[in-house]
């Protein structure tokens, strides 16, 4: 199946390229980005910031202009790593002509009738593609995965909410690579925390009520979980570290709740990870650079699980923010797809 990636340059873009390089079900026809690397080949393009090398089939493709007339009809999914600004401009133009868009972007993610999906979580609510086609005219349809910080808690919630959740209270350590490659400067980031993201805690305290809710059909109605989030940017490159402090209807035991985490559905589609949720004993784990490439940076990790009294527990969890929190994210929602629907 061919795919383009829009905003391929980018630190997102360049995590689709390089997932995609050997992916056995996709293959990239078009690479896309603004007007400053249009016309330019992927390698002058794109400042490679990953520790592999730039796969060599990538290297001299011509990078585009972000529109859907430069992208071949023969391409069935597109990939959007682009800005939100930019993503609310052209996705609705890619999914008029007929492309399934897979998109990391933030803007409309809780429109009544976008798929906000984690496939081991809500794969039910891609249902939402039809109401979607049906109420916009589209022939293609947009997908949307969470923020990366609400995704790296959103399947620990997940297990623990048939257990009766009721209430989480999350801080956030998230890394520089979230911001964008061009995103926050080292004078601002060395040696220092930033106790402030831009629109972070509003999209944490409400995506994943989206996500855990239940579709009948025409519409989700959300979980009832309250959710107050509190993020912070710390120096770390990948790998987004979250603590929670959980309330539940009744007690739960700290080995009912790893049972749940570790029994948590997973998924036989090619980016999804033999565990989705691995929890780990040591008291010190998770931690950003021993953990966040477990599963191939699509596990969320989660560790420190302890009672908290008066039916609460806390925990940490931990997840690749550029991996299950952006184009891994993506690309399993389009394995969904595909798999589903095309
Ligand atoms: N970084 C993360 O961990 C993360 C996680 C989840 C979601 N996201 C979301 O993913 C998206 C991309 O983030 P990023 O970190 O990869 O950003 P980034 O590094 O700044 O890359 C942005 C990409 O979009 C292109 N672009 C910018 N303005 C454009 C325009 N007007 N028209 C067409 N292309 C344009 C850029 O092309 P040029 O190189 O030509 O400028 C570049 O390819 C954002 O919506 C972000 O919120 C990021």
């Amino acid at each position: 199946m061919k795919v383009g990636v829009l905003g391929a340059t980018g630190n997102v873009g360049q995590r689709f390229v390089q997932l995609l390089e050997d992916h056995p079900w996709f293959e990239i026809d078009a690479l896309t980005a603004s007007e400053t690397s249009a016309g330019k080949t992927y390698a002058d393009a794109a400042a490679w910031a990953l520790p592999n090398e730039m796969p060599d089939a990538v290297r001299e493709v011509t990078v585009r202009e972000t529109s859907a007339d430069e992208v071949s009809d023969e391409v069935e999914i597109v990939f959007s790593a682009l800005p939100s600004s930019a993503a609310k401009e052209v996705e609705p133009e890619f999914a008029r002509d007929g492309y399934i868009v897979a998109s990391n972007a933030g803007w409309a993610r809780l429109e009544d009738d976008m798929p906000l999906v984690v496939p081991e979580i809500n794969p039910d609510h891609l249902g939402l593609l039809e109401v979607q086609r049906d109420e916009r005219g589209w022939d293609g349809g947009i997908i949307k995965n969470p923020n990366c910080s609400a995704i790296t808690m959103t399947p620990t919630l997940a297990a623990l909410h048939p257990l009766g959740l009721n209430e989480v209270t999350v801080a956030t350590l998230q890394a520089v690579s979230g911001a964008g490659y061009m995103g926050v400067t080292s004078m601002e980031i060395l040696d220092n925390v930033v106790p402030y993201i831009g629109s972070e805690e509003w999209k944490m305290e409400n995506e994943p009520r989206k996500i855990l809710g239940e579709f009948d059909g025409a519409r989700v109605d959300e979980a009832d979980v309250s959710i107050s989030a509190s993020c912070n940017r710390v120096p770390t490159v990948d790998g987004h570290l979250e603590n929670l402090w959980c309330r539940f209807d009744e007690d739960v035991g700290e080995d009912d709740a790893k049972e749940a985490m570790r029994g948590f559905t997973t998924l036989d589609l090619p980016t999804a990870p033999d565990q989705t949720i691995v929890v780990r004993e040591e008291n010190d784990r998770p931690q950003p650079r021993l953990d966040r490439n477990t599963g191939g940076g699509m596990s969320v990790v989660a560790g420190r699980i302890r009672d908290d009294g008066d039916a609460r527990l806390k925990y940490s969890c931990l997840s690749h923010n550029t991996v299950r929190g952006a184009a891994g994210a993506s690309v399993l929602n389009a394995e969904l797809v595909a798999e589903r629907y095309l």
